[in-house]
């Protein structure tokens, strides 16, 4: 097996296929149905099977590898210790060196090697009941590890827990599980740009880096927006003298919290453990963190930290500047033409939803616009789908400005807005009448 990756490795080596786009077909791979302690999986297609065994091939011999996940597109990198890709996947990025990576698995049996063996006994007790409802899926789980020893130091940029999961896309999870590694990926785009939900936006982002050997293209990410990140590692909380453990959800993402707390209600934990969504720091104008280590507003006194270092940096930002829009019969200006009077010559790009009358009245003021649609209003799903596709497309159309008409903040629309506003550098919308 060992001889064979090597042999591959060369030819990968030889062939010089940097950052090439390599088709995978997503209903050529399955898994057994209950295969989630040791996944193997099954790949009834020749070029796919080809084209995975590449790319695990490249993950083994600590090169880069972009991948479809049911999120985003991530760029990934063996996660373990003594690994030299984990630096490599900073450098392609442009990313922040304080901002530590979700490890990815194929299977439970991969995410032992990841835990610290003296705390796997006292793990929290909403775990179990989230991995068994949410994995596959795009929940990422905090646990405690051992830099270093277990996972790369570079991983957790010096914390002592590891953010795991274990995606649902069957070409992500098929990967992980031929390199027989656990896999360290961000989003696979430039640090601060609109995150990556199909090869093209991955090629357009990252094409000619050095240590990126080829993309895998499994289509269109689903979920279109990153996963949620949790953690019950931190301090729990005392109600009338009664102890709960605290799960806090640390990032917004594809799994919402109306989620979260109706799985922990149906197993019977709603006395045992509270939910709560952290606050964050405003993001930082600039994606340059390389100094921000002596930010330790994270860290607490064991260590574990209460959230998520990725949080204060910019994010979601195509090249035209955005502004969100809300219609809203409260507005006190209800007049968009003056909202939009410093745009009337340019060329407006406008994500709306359907049927809402915003289109129609941003169409009678302006010379030039490019519509996309998120969908209705309330299909929050569509919404996330459609976001950052939505933003990179209408950045390549080039746009002078990009209007986003506001959703509902519940379910996936609270994950959507909390991206928006950081698109938009975290100005509030603007309310109009229509
Ligand atoms: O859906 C996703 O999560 C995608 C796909 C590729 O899996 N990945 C992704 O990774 O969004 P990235 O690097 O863009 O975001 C990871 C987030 C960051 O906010 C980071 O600070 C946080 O997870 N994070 C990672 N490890 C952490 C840790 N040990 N403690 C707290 N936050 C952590
Ligand atoms: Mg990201």
């Amino acid at each position: 097996m060992r001889s064979s990756f090597v042999a591959l490795s060369r030819t990968l080596r030889s062939t010089n296929m940097a950052g090439s786009i390599l088709p995978c077909s997503l209903a050529s791979v399955s898994f057994p149905s209950t295969s989630s302690v040791s996944a193997v999986p099954e790949i009834t297609d020749e070029e796919t099977l080809k084209n995975l065994r590449t790319a695990a091939a490249a993950l083994r011999n600590n090169e880069l590898v972009a991948f479809p996940t049911e999120t985003v597109y991530g760029l990934g990198g063996n996660a373990l210790a003594g690994s030299s890709a984990i630096k490599k996947i900073y450098t392609t990025k442009g990313r922040p060196s304080d901002n530590p990576l979700i490890v990815h698995i194929s299977s439970t049996s991969q995410l032992n090697s990841l835990v610290d063996p003296a705390l796997k006994a006292t793990l929290p007790i909403s775990y179990p009941i989230l991995m068994d409802k949410f994995w596959p899926g795009p929940l990422t789980l905090l646990f405690p590890t051992l830099p270093g020893e277990l996972v790369s130091e570079n991983v957790t940029c010096g914390l002592r827990t590891v953010a795991v999961r274990m995606p649902a896309h069957p070409v992500a999870r098929a990967l992980i599980a031929l390199a027989d590694l656990p896999i360290a990926a961000p989003s696979a785009n430039t640090s601060g740009r609109p995150s990556p939900t199909t090869a093209k936006h991955v090629e357009r982002d990252l094409n000619g880096k050095p240590d990126l050997t080829c993309i895998l293209d499994g289509g269109n990410c689903d979920v279109g927006l990153e996963s949620t990140v949790v953690s019950a590692l931190g301090q729990k909380s005392s109600v009338k003298g009664k102890e709960k453990e605290v799960l806090q959800v640390l990032r917004l993402g594809g799994v919402s919290p109306e989620e979260l707390q109706t799985c922990l209600v149906r197993a019977g934990l709603a006395e045992e453990v509270e939910l709560q969504v952290a606050t964050h720091p405003p993001s930082h104008t600039s994606t340059n963190g390389e100094d921000s280590r002596s930010d330790k507003s994270h860290v607490n006194g064991n260590g574990i930290i209460p959230s998520t270092p990725g949080m204060k940096y910019k994010h979601y930002s195509p090249d035209a500047k955005v502004i969100l829009v809300r219609i809203t019969s409260d507005a006190t200006d209800p007049q968009l033409s003056k909202a939009l009077s410093s745009f009337s010559h340019s060329k407006i790009g406008l994500l709306h939803l359907e049927s809402t009358g915003l289109h129609a009245a941003v169409q009678a003021i302006s010379k030039e616009v490019i519509p996309i649609s998120l969908g209705s209003p309330r299909d929050f799903v569509s919404h996330a789908q459609r976001l950052f596709s939505g933003l990179r497309a209408l950045d390549e159309a080039d746009v002078d400005v990009i209007l986003v008409e506001c959703m509902e903040e519940e379910e996936l629309g609270r994950t959507v807005m909390e991206r928006l506003r950081k698109s938009a550098g975290n100005v509030e919308p603007v309310d109009v009448r229509i």
